[in-house]
């Protein structure tokens, strides 16, 4: 297993009151698996992403990652961890405006202080990979809604992530440009055997899972 979640819960705080929005979850994921994770509006997907890792701390619960507790971990020891393992795809995309494709997927392995050339060698690799050799020099302004979409791909994987969390990376998309960007997560979790969590709320992207978890009210749904 690459991700065993146990009795996972988290609650806000609300000045409404306390909102459960993971109500004991647990899952095992295997190493190499694709894993669509459905529900409605507000039954905590996303929350259950961000919690994998610890974008978001759980209120209770535990998590292994390669069979070691991360839950408790430090903040810096998590991001560490996400560094090295994790790439996310998140549905605004968010590339930094001001910086071109190939900086903007260079951003995770000059985190890690890489060396700059290796770094321009190793982006520039992963956009040819995506199909943006010819564009490496735009902004994202200057790129089509898909290609934006194939930047942030590109930099969720440029630094070899054993995981690959994606929330909705479809979302803003055409039908047309949706399949092509999940062929492409299909293509990356079968070729370099990455292991693949996308929120969805489109039943076609649902279809790609091997491993389908459907969230109702931040429980289980069958
Ligand atoms: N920071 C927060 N403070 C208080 N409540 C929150 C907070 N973030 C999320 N929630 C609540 O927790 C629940 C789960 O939210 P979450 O964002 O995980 O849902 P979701 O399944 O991703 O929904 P969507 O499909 O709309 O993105 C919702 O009821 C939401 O209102
Ligand atoms: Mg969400």
């Amino acid at each position: 297993m690459i991700l065993q979640v146990k009795n996972l819960v988290k609650q806000y705080k609300h000045h409404d009151g306390l909102i459960n929005a993971l109500d004991d979850i647990s899952i095992d994921v295997k190493r190499g698996s694709f894993v669509t994770v459905t529900g409605p509006s507000g039954s905590g997907k996303s929350t259950l992403l961000l919690s994998l890792f610890g974008l978001i701390r759980p209120t209770s619960g535990t998590i292994f990652f390669n069979n070691r507790i991360i839950t408790g971990a430090t903040d810096l020891e998590l991001a560490n961890i996400r560094q090295e393992h994790v790439g996310f795809i998140l549905q605004n995309f968010a590339l930094i405006p001001y910086l071109t494709t190939v900086q903007n997927v260079m951003i995770p392995l000059a985190l890690k202080k890489v060396d700059g050339d290796e770094q321009l060698e190793r982006a520039t690799e992963v956009l040819k990979f995506v199909g943006l050799a010819n564009r490496i020099n735009h902004l994202p302004r200057e790129l089509s809604t898909g290609q934006q979409q194939r930047v942030a791909i590109a930099r969720a994987l440029v630094h070899n992530p054993s995981v690959i969390l994606a929330d909705e990376p479809t979302g803003n998309l055409d039908p047309a440009l949706s399949l092509e960007i999940l062929d492409f997560l299909s293509k990356i979790n079968q070729t370099k055997g990455i292991t693949v969590i996308l929120v969805t709320h489109s039943p076609v992207a649902a279809e790609y899972g091997n491993y389908k978890i459907h969230l109702r009210d931040g429980r289980l749904a069958g």
